[in-house]
C-alpha cells in the first residue's frame, strides 16, 4: 500500500468498526430482561443491590409531594392509578406485566420522569438496581 492511501484505509477500516459497533450495541440497549438491567446498573454503580432499600425508596416519600407508590401502589403487583390524571397503570413488577423492563429507552425514560418527580433529581444507578431488583421479588 502507499503512503498515499494509508490514512484512507485508516479512516474506511475506522467507519466500518464504528458501524458494526453500532449496529451489535443499539439493539442490545434496547431489548432487554429485568436481569440484564439489573446487573447493568450494578455495574455501574459498582455496590450490590439491595431490594430492602429499594422498597424503602418505593414506599416513603423523598421531600415531594409524591412518593412511588403513589402512582404505582405499594406493593406494585397490580394496576396503580396515576396521582393526578387518575388514570390506571399496569403493574409495575415484572413477574405480573412481562412487558415491564424489557425496553431499556423505556425504563430510562420513566426512571428520569418520575425520579425526578418524586425526588427533585434523577435516580442514582444504585437506586435503580436497589428498586428493580426489589421488584423482581414481588412473585
Ligand atoms: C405521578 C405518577 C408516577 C409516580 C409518582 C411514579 N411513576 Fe413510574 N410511571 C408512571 C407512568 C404514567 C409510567 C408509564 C406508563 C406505564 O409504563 O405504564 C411509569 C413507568 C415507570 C417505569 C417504566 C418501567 C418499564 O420498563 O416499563 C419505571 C421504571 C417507573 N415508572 C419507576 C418509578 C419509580 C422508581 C418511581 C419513584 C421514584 C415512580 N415510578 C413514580 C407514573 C408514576
Amino acid at each position: 500500500m502507499s503512503s498515499v492511501f494509508a490514512p484512507l484505509f485508516a479512516f474506511r477500516a475506522c467507519a466500518v468498526a464504528v458501524a458494526l459497533a453500532g449496529a451489535v450495541f443499539v439493539p442490545a440497549a434496547q431489548a432487554a430482561t429485568p436481569a440484564d438491567m439489573v446487573k447493568g446498573y450494578t455495574a455501574e454503580s459498582g455496590k450490590t443491590a439491595n431490594p430492602v432499600r429499594g422498597q424503602q425508596l418505593f414506599t416513603t416519600r423523598q421531600g415531594r409531594e409524591w412518593s412511588c407508590a403513589s402512582c404505582h401502589g405499594v406493593v406494585p403487583t397490580q394496576d396503580g392509578k396515576h396521582a393526578s390524571t387518575g388514570k390506571a397503570i399496569k403493574p409495575l413488577a415484572p413477574a405480573f406485566n412481562p412487558e415491564r423492563f424489557t425496553d431499556s429507552a423505556k425504563t430510562e425514560k420513566w426512571f428520569r420522569r418520575n425520579c425526578n418527580d418524586v425526588m427533585g433529581r434523577e435516580c442514582t444507578a444504585g437506586e435503580k438496581a436497589d428498586v428493580l431488583s426489589w421488584l423482581m421479588t414481588l412473585k
